[in-house]
């Protein structure tokens, strides 16, 4: 079986993770999360007070760029890979709705994508890989076999993340994720650098009214005619 690159972009909050995580499982490939990365960085921003609701201080964050280590380890309780900064497990602390309200603004940064799209290209050099993102088939794996964009209606989405957030136990309101949700969709798709489009090759997927069982066969079966 040949060991195929799956690239899933898309708007937030697509669900392209969950479906990623299980056609990756089923496949025995790796999944990478590139969406954790830039998490990961603006997590690191505002622990360092590169960041916060008054400042941007864009030219110290790219000065420490080279001290910041990223990685995923595989917990076999969750069933997937969770990201690590220099070492430390920072799984729940990037999945804030805080941490999204920076996360855009950070993606921004062509440094922080060069040394992100870097380490994302090294980690899928062998195939076999599934990963989501914004740029995956347009920047990161440009010749991969299957490509997929994923949509869906931003109240969709952002239900979607508001019961997330809710079951994790987080404090927050609808009205804020959708905001959110809006406002990281515009900035994602009107930056200079990387902005987020269908690839000329992809295959798009509204899964507005499409449950996971259907999202997850209709994908398996693209990846099979490639495999
Ligand atoms: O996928 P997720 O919603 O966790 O991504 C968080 C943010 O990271 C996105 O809104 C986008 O700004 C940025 N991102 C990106 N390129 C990627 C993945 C994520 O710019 N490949």
């Amino acid at each position: 079986m040949k060991n195929i690159t799956i690239a899933i972009d898309g708007f937030s909050s697509t669900g392209k993770s969950t479906v990623a995580k299980q056609i990756a499982k089923h496949l025995g490939y790796v999944y990478v999360d590139s969406g954790a990365m830039y998490r990961a960085v603006t997590y690191y921003a505002m622990q360092n007070g590169f960041i916060d609701d008054k400042h941007f201080n864009v030219e110290g964050l790219v000065a420490k760029l080279n001290t910041i280590n990223i990685s995923f380890k595989f917990n076999n309780a969750m069933g997937f890979a969770e990201v690590y900064l220099n070492g430390v497990n920072i799984e729940n602390d990037v999945r804030t709705l805080e941490v999204s309200g920076f996360v855009s603004k950070v993606a921004e940064i062509s440094e922080v994508r060069q040394k992100l799209v870097e380490k994302q290209q090294q980690l899928g050099k062998d195939g076999g890989v599934v990963m989501d993102g914004r740029d995956i088939g347009t920047v990161v794996f440009t010749d991969a076999e299957l490509k997929l964009f994923m949509t869906a209606s931003a109240e969709t989405r952002a239900q979607r993340r508001y019961s997330e957030l809710i079951e994790r136990g987080d404090d927050v309101t609808y009205e804020a994720v959708l905001k959110n949700v809006q406002e990281r969709d515009y900035i994602d798709t009107n930056r200079e650098d990387s902005p987020l489009r269908k690839a000329k090759d992809a295959i798009q997927i509204d899964n507005s009214n499409m449950s996971l069982q259907e999202q997850f066969d209709k994908i398996l079966k693209l990846a099979k005619t490639t495999l």
